[in-house]
């Protein structure tokens, strides 16, 4: 059976499941992390959305969205974790929030980048139609002061639509449509 996912905007009520999901032992590295108050302080940004994916009704993931102030239709997904990785959320929830961007008028393109070696993300942002742009040399500043290349990484609103991958829950039979 087809799982169903469900986006809502998240609120304060979430930030501790967004704060363990984002601190999980690897996280840090990969998706970083903020405080309460920073959490907050992003949530009230004019142009930022925090978002809940839920799957089968409980809280799977969630993403931060922020759109561009050059208000050119350039939406950025700008964290995205799953709570449990490797178990299909994170196609699910993505495939859900494509749709709603692409929904939305004027949003013409959406982008994100990527730490090369983020082999799990750079297959599922490669499936669902991201494709991968250039490398954004010496772009993420660590707390250490070193710096380290980020992969761009965008999916457009007149791209063809992603081919379902073999085993994804969207692609058996009785899960079409
Ligand atoms: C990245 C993330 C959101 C992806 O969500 P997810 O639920 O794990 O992804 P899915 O299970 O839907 O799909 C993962 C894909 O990567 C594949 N994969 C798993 N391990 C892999 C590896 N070591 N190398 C390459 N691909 C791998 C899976 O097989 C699957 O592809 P498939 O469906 O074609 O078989 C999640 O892993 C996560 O939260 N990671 C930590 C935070 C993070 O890195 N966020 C992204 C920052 S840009």
């Amino acid at each position: 059976m087809k799982p169903g996912v469900t986006l809502r905007d998240a609120t304060e009520a979430d930030l501790d499941f967004i704060m363990t999901t984002e601190r999980l032992p690897g996280r840090p590295e990969t998706v970083g992390t903020f405080s309460r108050q920073a959490h907050l302080g992003q949530m009230a940004r004019d142009g930022t959305r925090y978002v809940l994916g839920d799957v089968n009704g409980g809280p799977a993931g969630f993403a931060v969205l922020r759109r561009d102030a050059d208000d050119m239709g350039n939406l950025q997904l700008h964290r995205f974790a799953m709570r449990q990785a490797g178990i299909g959320h994170g196609a699910l929830i993505l495939d859900a929030l494509i749709r709603q961007a692409f929904a939305t008028s004027g949003i013409e393109r959406l982008w994100l980048d990527v730490l090369p070696g983020n082999s799990v993300a750079r297959r599922l942002y490669g499936k669902l139609g991201f494709r991968e742009e250039g490398v954004m040399r010496g772009a993420l500043g660590l707390p250490d002061g070193s710096r380290r290349d980020l992969l761009l990484m965008a999916r457009l609103r007149r791209d063809p639509p992603a081919e379902p991958a073999q085993g994804a829950p969207w692609a058996t039979p009785d899960a079409a449509g």
